[in-house]
């Protein structure tokens, strides 16, 4: 056991958490359906006698490797809150979700931050209180929700407390995800969208998004491509994707069941049952055309979301 600051006790000396990646949005929700993906981040997260934060990562990687990194961000936040803050600090980082490509990276960051600081103090804090201070942390709910809890997630408020609900995600599916080289912060991609929209397109995108969760619940997969329809930030973002209208259409002709921006972009993420060749080929070729080079990756859904591998005294 090792002595913080406020002089308290940490429970752990030592914390491996994993996080998986999310895609955001779907088409309609957005800002409300996320979905967590069998693509994941290890933290391992140890209480050093050496002074300072630092990170140990993979070469190369571009984040910071010192306290600013956002998992340290989220880390200090929670350790605050409690009174308790480390002097010294490891982070080991295992990192599979490419950075910036609207796949959560930074969700997580803030989950994994949050969950490892939480698991060092023998887990205070409820899910619950977790999930506020993502929320607040990243400033949108849906990727820190299905980070944190797994499956596809609807997030809502009551006043300003964060709420969700998480519908299994069936495995019969799958998730293609085409990952363009460009990086297409999230920050940038909420910038160019219009602070208001017409009646007429939030009642589009409403429409939508009740129709994607009769879809899921009733297996009417034949129902996606119009549950994934949207009027809200796609056709705004192809300003900063503009091989995503392409990236649709190709998706479609291929065999998609449906197809979308994920999350802030620019991966576009095809479901699908069957197809998934051609369905890869097609967001290929589609992005080719606009001389951008792609990786696809074909994953599951995670239903079980954010998890402590383990602990040590
Ligand atoms: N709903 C958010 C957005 C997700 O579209 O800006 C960001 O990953």
């Amino acid at each position: 056991m090792e002595a913080g600051r406020a002089g308290q006790a940490l429970r752990y000396r030592r914390v491996q958490v994993r996080v998986p990646a999310t895609t955001a949005n779907l088409g309609s929700g957005f800002d409300v359906l996320g979905l967590a993906l069998q693509l994941y981040n290890t933290f391992t997260l140890t209480v050093t006698a050496e002074p300072g934060w630092r990170v140990e990562g993979p070469p190369g990687l571009a984040v910071p490797r010192d306290d600013r990194n956002l998992f340290y961000h989220a880390a200090r936040r929670l350790f605050s809150r409690l009174g308790v803050v480390p002097e010294g600090l490891r982070l080991a980082l295992q990192v599979d979700i490419p950075l910036a490509r609207g796949l959560g990276s930074s969700a997580s960051a803030i989950v994994g931050g949050l969950l490892a600081a939480n698991a060092l103090l023998g887990q205070p804090l409820p899910a619950a209180a977790l999930l506020a201070l993502a929320v607040e942390l990243e400033g949108h709910p849906d990727n820190v929700t299905p980070a944190l809890v797994g499956g596809l997630t609807l997030a809502y408020r009551i006043d300003s407390e964060p709420r969700y609900l998480s519908l299994p995600f069936p495995h019969e599916l799958s998730l293609l995800l085409a990952i363009p080289e460009l990086e297409v912060p999230t920050h940038q991609a909420r910038a160019v969208l219009p602070a208001q929209v017409s009646r007429a397109d939030a009642v589009f995108n409403c429409s939508r998004t009740a129709l994607w969760v009769y879809a899921l619940q009733n297996r009417r997969y034949d129902l996606l491509a119009v549950a994934m329809e949207d009027r809200l930030h796609q056709p705004y973002r192809t300003a900063l994707v503009p091989a995503l209208p392409e990236a649709l259409a190709a998706g479609y002709r291929a065999g998609a069941l449906g197809v979308a921006l994920s999350g802030a972009g620019p991966t576009v993420v095809a479901i699908t049952q069957g197809a998934e060749a051609a369905v890869a080929a097609a967001l290929q070729e589609a992005f080719a055309r606009h001389g951008l080079a792609c990786q696809v990756r074909c994953v599951r859904a995670d239903n079980q979301g954010a998890t402590v591998l383990g602990v040590d005294p």
